[in-house]
């Protein structure tokens, strides 16, 4: 008996499901704020490496102290504060850190971050860190049911992708019953983990993504090309990459990452590379805008001005990479394409995916100004082959591109469970 108990402690001991997270702990000043200690002592004995960072009014409930000992890292509080390196603190913070979570998140925070304000270490750190947010609210049930609040948390959650995890129904901290109780720690700390864990949901998986315009050259120094600046490309890349996919870049910008990247500048340089690696991926993701035409034939020098006022340029049909890969592609291979259209974006984005065999198709209005093309953001709508639509407000690509990796692997799931 007791050596089976002995066991079983050393077993759950060993169990750090966490190891090699870096969890930032954001810390509010509610009377909630007390269980940020339970928090992060479940955190830190589940592997993860855990930061306190405490604002200003968290201080009027709990100690950094307490934190400090219970995380084993030395609490933030300071804006100004002495960094270990010679990085500013919140910079340093935010990108050590694998997720953020707030917990309890008051209000007053909450309002912060919808609105960009960063006038303390925390809302600093959050706004400089691309790591997943996740927010813990507390508050009294009337501030919490405000139209402020309501609207900041859907900000927080339908435009910058944050985590929301519910607070619960109860008696709060000043006597009154309703929604407003900060979540359980226990639910907490599930949502940290499923959202950790989750993120690795690629991983076996092999992807090649396009990203960029093509350019179609017409002699030594000019060429037809797009406006399409890679930015989405590169986002989706970079998030399968975090979620543990091995991929292949295949674009017409150069970047430098730690997966390959293929540079071309055609479509048919771009045909070849995705051709050559297709066979061997479990998805490929077209974002790249694929000039549809090239000129039939490159002028070995530049051309001159002639005395015509007339240049006239013979195009030739490129291949239509998607759509030859659709044609021959296994059950258990995925194929993401895009869409930018500037009319009938539905119809358009729906016969695409049709024509060209597509599992999934993401479809943007490129007549909307400020978003699409060389933009940080985009909104789009995204079609499934079973028939499903899915409409995403504007956000920045690299949280559209988080919300494709979540597609993607649904779609996996879907096909790991498909009988044979
Ligand atoms: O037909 P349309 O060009 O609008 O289709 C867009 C989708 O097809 C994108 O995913 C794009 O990367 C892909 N495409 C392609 N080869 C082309 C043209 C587009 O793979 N020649």
């Amino acid at each position: 008996m007791k050596k089976s108990s002995k066991k079983r402690e050393s077993s759950f001991d060993s169990f750090n499901p966490l190891e090699n997270k870096t969890v930032i702990l954001g810390v509010s000043g509610g009377i909630a704020a007390y269980k940020a200690c339970d928090i992060a002592s479940l955190l830190r004995r589940s592997g993860a490496n855990v930061h306190a960072v405490l604002t200003p009014n968290a201080r009027e409930f709990i100690t950094p102290l307490s934190l400090t000992t219970i995380t084993r890292n030395p609490a933030h509080c300071e804006q100004y504060g002495q960094s270990s390196n010679w990085r500013p603190e919140h910079i340093e913070l935010a990108k050590s850190a694998d997720l953020i979570l707030i917990a309890p998140a008051t209000a007053d925070l909450i309002a912060k971050l919808a609105t960009g304000i960063c006038d303390d270490l925390l809302t600093t750190m959050v706004l400089a860190s691309q790591a997943k947010v996740m927010i813990a609210p507390a508050m009294n049930p009337v501030m919490l049911q405000h139209p402020a609040t309501q609207y900041n948390l859907s900000v927080l959650e339908n435009r910058y992708r944050y985590d929301i995890i519910p607070s619960e129904y109860g008696e709060v901290a000043c006597g009154d019953w309703g929604s407003g109780k900060m979540a359980a720690v226990e639910t907490i700390i599930t949502a940290v983990a499923a959202r950790l864990l989750a993120h690795k949901t690629l991983a076996t998986k092999r992807l090649i993504v396009t990203a960029g315009g093509t350019r179609e050259p017409i002699d030594p120094v000019r060429f037809i090309g797009n406006r399409s600046s890679g930015k989405m490309g590169i986002a989706m890349a970079d998030a399968a990459f975090a979620r543990g996919a091995e991929v292949t870049l295949v674009s017409t910008v150069e970047v430098e990452r730690a997966y390959p990247v293929v540079v071309v500048e055609t479509a048919q340089e771009m045909q070849e590379a995705v051709e050559s690696e297709f066979d061997l991926c479990d998805a490929l993701v077209m974002t790249a805008a694929v000039a549809d035409f090239r000129p039939m034939a490159v002028a070995n020098h530049k051309i001159k001005k002639t005395d015509s006022d007339d240049l006239v340029l013979e195009l030739t049909k490129n291949p239509d990479i998607i759509d030859l890969l659709g044609r021959v592609k296994r059950k258990d291979q995925v194929i993401i394409g895009f869409a930018a259209e500037s009319e009938a974006l539905l119809s358009n984005a729906t016969q695409k995916l049709k024509r060209k065999n597509l599992d999934v198709i993401v479809g943007n209005d490129i007549s909307v100004p400020e978003i699409g093309f060389g933009s940080d953001d985009n909104a789009v709508v995204i079609l499934s082959a079973e028939g499903t639509r899915e409409n995403l407000p504007r956000m920045p690509k690299r949280a559209i591109a988080e919300h494709l990796c979540d597609v993607l692997s649904e779609r996996f799931q879907m096909l790991e469970k498909a009988p044979v």
